[in-house]
């Protein structure tokens, strides 16, 4: 039974990290004509309202996005992030939070193409309405991580697969990298960003040693932590684990995690980490 729903936690420190990484590679595919194909294997509800009552709920954003709205100097990186998420809000005020969808859709040219899966009856209906009629997006009500397989390698032979899951069961840590294994395998030169949370870093681990020992090159990881690591219930980081990025990646991230480190940690326990799991 699938009980997550993004838009309690939309625009948070691991939204913004991801979304900031998203944006970065696709604007890297921009700089050819060449078309693109992506690939969000669990695309949530598409957009977010902040004055809503899950996003209130714990107002997560106001550690994420909130925090940076307003700032006027941001490392590029960061200002790219905010002024993609300020073309969804009409006014000053922040009230519309794009997920992952609506950010790849913002940078679709005519010949690029998006395929973009949930499986949440409710947020795919939702995700329907934010999307509204694009010939260049196909909506699937199915499972991301099966039905992407099938997808792989793209006709445009270049792009990006996204895998965000919500990691609701502890077997979901296992089943992503499969599923990221039998992708490669079909499409080595694809571009692939993995999130993942750190909850209880003892599966961080076993990720990233699978991931090291595997047959995958050039993998990086980049991570944000909020408060240090603990036993106690809930996510302290978050990162993305990046296959073939763009070769200005790491070094945009250089310049910016510190940043977002120090801006988004609590009480100045924010932390970062950019490593290289797998060397190209
Ligand atoms: C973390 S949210 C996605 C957020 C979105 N990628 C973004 O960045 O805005 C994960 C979503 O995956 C959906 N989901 C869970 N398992 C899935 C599966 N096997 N296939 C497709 N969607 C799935 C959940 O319903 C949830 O909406």
């Amino acid at each position: 039974m699938l009980s997550y729903r993004h838009s309690f936690h939309a625009g948070n420190f691991a939204d913004v990290l991801k979304h900031l990484v998203l944006i970065n590679i696709l604007e890297h595919l921009n700089t050819k004509d060449k078309p693109f194909c992506c690939i969000d294997t669990h695309a949530g509800a598409g957009d977010y309202s902040l004055d809503g009552d899950y996003a209130q709920k714990n107002r997560e954003f106001d550690n994420g996005i909130g925090r940076l709205w307003s700032l006027d100097t941001l490392p590029e990186a960061v200002s790219d992030y905010v002024k993609v998420i300020k073309a969804f809000n009409q006014t000053d005020k922040l009230t519309i939070y794009p997920g992952s969808p609506l950010i790849i859709q913002h940078y679709l040219r005519q010949q690029d193409h998006l395929f973009a899966h949930e499986l949440h009856p409710t947020e795919i209906e939702f995700l329907q309405l934010a999307i509204k009629r694009d010939r260049r997006i196909t909506l699937q009500h199915t499972d991301g991580l099966k039905n992407t397989l099938g997808l792989l390698p793209p006709k445009a032979n270049r792009g990006l697969v996204l895998i965000d899951p919500s990691y609701e069961i502890k077997s979901d840590y296992d089943t992503v990298v499969e599923s990221l294994f039998k992708f490669y395998k079909r499409f080595a030169h694809g571009t692939y960003a993995l999130w993942y949370p750190v909850v209880d870093r003892t599966r961080n681990d076993q990720l990233e040693i699978a991931i090291k020992e595997s047959s995958l090159k050039n993998v990086q990881l980049y991570e944000l932590g909020i408060k240090p690591d603990t036993l106690e219930h809930g996510m302290t980081a978050s990162g993305m684990i990046v296959i073939n990025p763009p070769w200005k990646l790491t070094e945009q991230l250089r310049n910016t995690l510190p940043y977002l480190a120090d801006t988004l940690g609590t009480d100045g326990k924010g932390h970062y980490r950019i490593e290289t799991l797998v060397a190209e």
